[in-house]
């Protein structure tokens, strides 16, 4: 099925989820090319949930050996998509094959493909998975601004009302954004080595421990020395929001996939969406929330 959707394009039901023309050829090239290894990082997420802030943050994590200065590290040069690429946003963006052989191992990578939809060669692979969601409310919010900021829908159908009642029905880049989201906790429930689930939520509240959870998940703890040296308060420093918008790097560029860098920072807040939704709109999607992940265990 095809519907009109954002992103200058119709959004197609692929497997189950909504992708855009663009993505969807990704989505395609991707499953039929790329080889996970072993040792490889997967940051799945949903759209707007965090993403540009967990590629950062794991970047710093598993780099900070090779990169212990935060005075002169490749996050105040680079954009943190450019440091960690998406598979099928990026490196195979439309039906080109990526070259991967200038990554060095352990190779970071970025993705929105829901969990039915990752390729085979990462399904039969030990590479770990960190998957970060965010309250659908907040990320609704985001994407819709991050949608009207890019200005590629001049179809005239990005209203607020029209795009919500769109989400609600799970047609949004990558969504059911609920299917998205149950996919990855039920494996994570499953296989707590293999998938580590965050919110962006938690990560606000509790930076400390989350980065700390997240370093012991991939295998690189903080020992105690770099705790009291101040390692893990300076990751969080480097990848703050205050600090990631407000580098020349962020403001100005533009990635190659053609997207201001600056459009991935706007307000880095939890709780927008009152500002945003009406009331009504607010209890519609709690509803939605409860009823599909009642049972499950998971709230938001
Ligand atoms: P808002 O639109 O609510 O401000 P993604 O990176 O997945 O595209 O998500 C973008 C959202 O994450 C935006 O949310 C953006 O402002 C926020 N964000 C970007 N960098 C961040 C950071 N370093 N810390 C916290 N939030 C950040």
């Amino acid at each position: 099925p095809t519907e009109k959707g954002w992103v200058a394009s119709h959004l197609h039901q692929y497997q189950g989820f909504w992708h855009n023309t663009r993505q969807l050829q990704g989505v395609l090239t991707c499953q039929n090319h790329f080889q996970a290894q072993d040792p490889d990082v997967l940051l799945v997420t949903t759209p707007k949930s965090g993403t540009t802030w967990l590629k950062a943050i794991v970047f710093a994590l598993m780099n900070r050996v090779q990169y212990p200065n935060p005075e002169n590290h490749p996050l105040l040069a680079e954009n943190p998509h450019v440091l960690v690429p998406f598979l099928e946003l990026g490196l195979y963006i439309d039906s080109q094959v990526a070259d991967l052989t200038t990554f060095t191992s352990p190779r970071l990578f970025g993705t929105h493909l829901p969990i039915n939809s990752l390729p085979d060669s990462v399904k039969n692979s030990a590479c770990k998975l960190v998957y970060l969601c965010r309250n659908p409310k907040d990320t609704f919010v985001s994407l819709w601004h991050f949608t009207n900021k890019l200005r590629i829908n001049n179809m005239g159908d990005n209203s607020l009302e029209e795009t919500f009642d769109k989400f609600s029905r799970g047609v949004s880049l990558c969504g059911p954004f609920w299917d998205h989201v149950l996919g990855y906790w039920k494996e994570s429930l499953e296989k707590p080595q293999r998938v580590l689930f965050l919110k962006y939520e938690e990560i606000k509240e509790q930076p400390k421990a989350q980065l700390m959870r997240l370093a012991q998940f991939l295998g690189r703890p903080f020992t105690p020395e770099e705790e009291t040296s101040g390692a893990v308060d300076g990751i969080l420093k480097l990848c703050s929001f205050d600090n990631l918008s407000n580098l020349e790097v962020n403001k100005t560029r533009k990635l190659s996939s053609g997207e201001d860098c600056k459009a991935f920072f706007r307000r880095g807040e939890v709780g927008d969406a009152k500002n945003h939704l009406t009331p009504h709109m607010m209890e519609k999607l709690d509803q939605i929330t409860e009823e599909k992940l009642h049972g499950f265990g998971l709230t938001f």
